[in-house]
């Protein structure tokens, strides 16, 4: 490189440089020849400038500026120049000046590339994540990362100064109980034997606070192979943190000053604290789901007392085999839908496992649905009521065991929310969905497993009815949600090994069992444990909602595809026969596989 060293980045530079000799370093991001002058965009990740190369001033140096082309990387040494009025460019931040060059030198070539180098690109995402690095060069992916580098700065400085360590934990280990399927690493020197990487750090931050370490953070990256989604990657980052002698209360404290904070620094937006909590039992109740968006109403209703003895079988057989009729009233939709697209929400429901959905449209002079026939004018007047419907008003009802009707009306809510244009996108709405059940009965293993995960204690009142009831126990447990999406969870875990083993005893674990998968947990257990817990937020997701994203992809560097690949890398790939005896591994392919 002839140039001299890199004085200043091309988006930094305003009036105030003007007069300034200045070397900068970048990207052509785009040519004009007008014969005697050549303009082009230089760009890096602060911004665009334009550079003008004049003949007049030197042949040799003119010459180099007409090789150059779309992407090339330059060197330029120039002055600052305030533009004339007239050609001031407002579109860009630097539109006021201009540098007239001196000396130009190409660092190197670039062939024609496959993606324009600008937001609002019209290319296929599978284009866009084969030519990674070029699709990273946009100004728009730029600010993601730099967006995402910031708030895990801001995380960082912010634990530091609130006494935590950062401490890394292994990648090779044995299966962590989150509950997806686990990555498997064989291991050469050990023939027959896996490593599973970590579903989460779960187990080793435990160890921690057995160890001393008090407070623990971590930028940790988790594997787990599960079925993809907008907001789901098979590797993902969590902040990841655990803390001793806390309840309940102490760590939603804290990390919702974490969450204040970073939301202030990152956006300049002040959050009321504390956030408002709803426990599992009414976000349920009023929403349907355990991760509500309680930016607009349009919250459940229950009627099953109502219509207990109604005619209308649907009803009565429900409730007399102990369901629910639960119901929202779609306030104005009465008038607003077409009988067409009432039906179209009966089939929408279907989708949740609701055998169909019973609908009233309120008229000034009486109802008009489907099931009035079947009601009695007290029932009738009843739902009403209770709904608070009005004339105008679209009462929608599912009957069934709770877990469908809350799941059919809970997306019933989103999808009329959405329709009716109730969410507002400008609001940032965080709450705490705590006390969530510590047991859910699983029908195809027919024993209970963990809601959360199996080291999650029980709320101190509940401990008894783990003999008696263990699907009515409650957990300390709680999760952090955003607009509807459920960005972290965690929980006070177990830390008395008595109440542990009988964890294990009720999720159907033979000691055994136990020892061979956490033996190593319960061992540390006994040698002196601080009451502790911890949680873990998404930081993908919360990247993606803090810089109004729709998928997670838009803020990982290199994310995977929907199959999990790497369209960049080509990863996952075959291996070669001679690692795969070296592992002591033989393939046992179908044809088409
Ligand atoms: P949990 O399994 O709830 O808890 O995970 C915590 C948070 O991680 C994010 N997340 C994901 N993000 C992207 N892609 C994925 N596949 C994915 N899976 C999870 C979510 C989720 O809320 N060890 C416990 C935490 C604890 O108890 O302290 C844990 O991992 O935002
Ligand atoms: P049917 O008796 O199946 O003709 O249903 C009469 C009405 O009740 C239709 O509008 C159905 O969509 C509705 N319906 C049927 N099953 C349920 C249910 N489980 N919950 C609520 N509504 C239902």
């Amino acid at each position: 490189m002839h140039t001299s060293k890199r004085t200043h980045m091309c988006g930094t530079l305003d009036l105030e440089h003007t007069g300034q000799k200045v070397t900068l370093m970048g990207w052509v991001q785009r040519i004009r020849d007008l014969g005697g002058v050549i303009f082009l965009d230089l760009r890096d990740r602060t911004g665009i400038v334009q550079v003008v190369v004049d003949s007049d001033k030197s042949r040799e140096i003119f010459k180099t500026a007409e090789k150059i082309r779309n992407e090339y990387v330059v060197a330029v040494e120039g002055t600052v120049v305030k533009r004339e009025d007239d050609t001031v460019n407002p579109n860009i931040d630097t539109g006021k000046i201009e540098i007239a060059v001196d000396y130009i030198e190409i660092l190197s070539n670039a062939e024609t590339p496959p993606i324009y180098i600008e937001d609002d690109t019209e290319v296929s995402e599978s284009v866009r994540l084969k030519y990674r690095y070029l699709d990273l060069r946009r100004p728009e992916m730029q600010r993601n990362l730099m967006f995402r580098h910031r708030i895990t700065m801001i995380v960082r400085d912010f634990l530091d100064a609130s006494g935590f360590l950062e401490i890394e934990t292994p990648m090779l280990t044995k299966p962590t109980p989150e509950g997806a399927r686990d990555y498997l690493v064989p291991s050469r020197v050990n023939p027959g034997r896996f490593y599973a990487l970590p579903q989460s750090p779960q187990l080793f931050k435990q160890l921690l606070m057995v160890a001393g370490m008090d407070r623990y953070f971590q930028i940790a990256r988790c594997f787990r192979d599960e079925d993809l989604r907008a907001d789901r990657q098979p590797e993902f980052t969590q902040i990841d943190i655990e803390m001793s002698f806390v309840d309940m209360d102490d760590v939603i404290s804290i990390n919702e000053k974490l969450l204040a904070e970073i939301f202030d620094k990152a956006l300049g937006i002040k959050l009321p604290l504390p956030f408002e909590r709803l426990t599992y039992r009414e976000a349920m109740e009023r929403y349907g789901s355990d991760k509500p968006d309680t930016r607009f109403g349009l919250e459940l209703v229950d009627v099953t007392d109502i219509v207990k003895d109604a005619e209308f079988k649907v009803f009565n057989q429900v409730v007399a085999s102990g369901g629910n009729v639960r119901g929202i009233n779609a306030k104005g939709c009465g008038e607003k839908f077409s009988r067409r697209e009432i039906d179209g929400l009966v089939d929408f429901v279907k989708n949740y496992g609701a055998k169909g959905l019973a609908w009233m449209v309120i008229e000034e002079d009486g109802v008009k649905s489907p099931i009035s026939k079947f009601l009695s004018e007290d029932e009738l007047q009843g739902i009403i009521e209770r709904m608070k419907g009005q004339p105008g008003d679209l009462l929608l009802m599912v009957a069934d065991k709770p877990a469908v009707v809350f799941d059919a009306l809970g997306h019933l809510r989103l999808e009329l929310g959405d329709r009716l244009g109730l969410v507002d996108d400008s609001q940032f709405k965080l709450l705490w969905v705590t006390h969530f059940p510590l047991l859910e009965f699983d029908e195809e293993e027919g024993r209970y497993v963990a809601v959360h995960h199996p080291f999650t204690s029980p709320v101190d009142e509940d401990i008894s009815l783990l003999d008696t009831d263990p699907g009515k126990v409650r957990a300390k447990a709680y999760d952090i949600v955003l607009n509807g999406v459920e960005l972290g969870g965690g929980s006070i875990r177990i830390h008395r090994n008595e109440l542990q083993q009988k964890m294990f005893e009720i999720l159907g674990f033979s000691n055994e069992r136990a020892q061979e998968k956490f033996g190593f947990l319960l061992e540390a257990f006994k040698y002196g444990t601080p009451p502790h817990g911890g949680i873990a937020f998404g930081l993908d997701r919360l990247v993606m909602l803090l810089a109004r994203r729709q998928s997670i992809r838009d803020v990982i560097a290199f994310p995977k595809t929907q199959n999990a690949a790497c369209l960049m890398t080509g990863a996952p790939a075959g291996a070669d026969s001679g690692q795969l005896e070296e592992l002591h591994i033989s393939l046992d392919l179908d044809e088409e596989e």
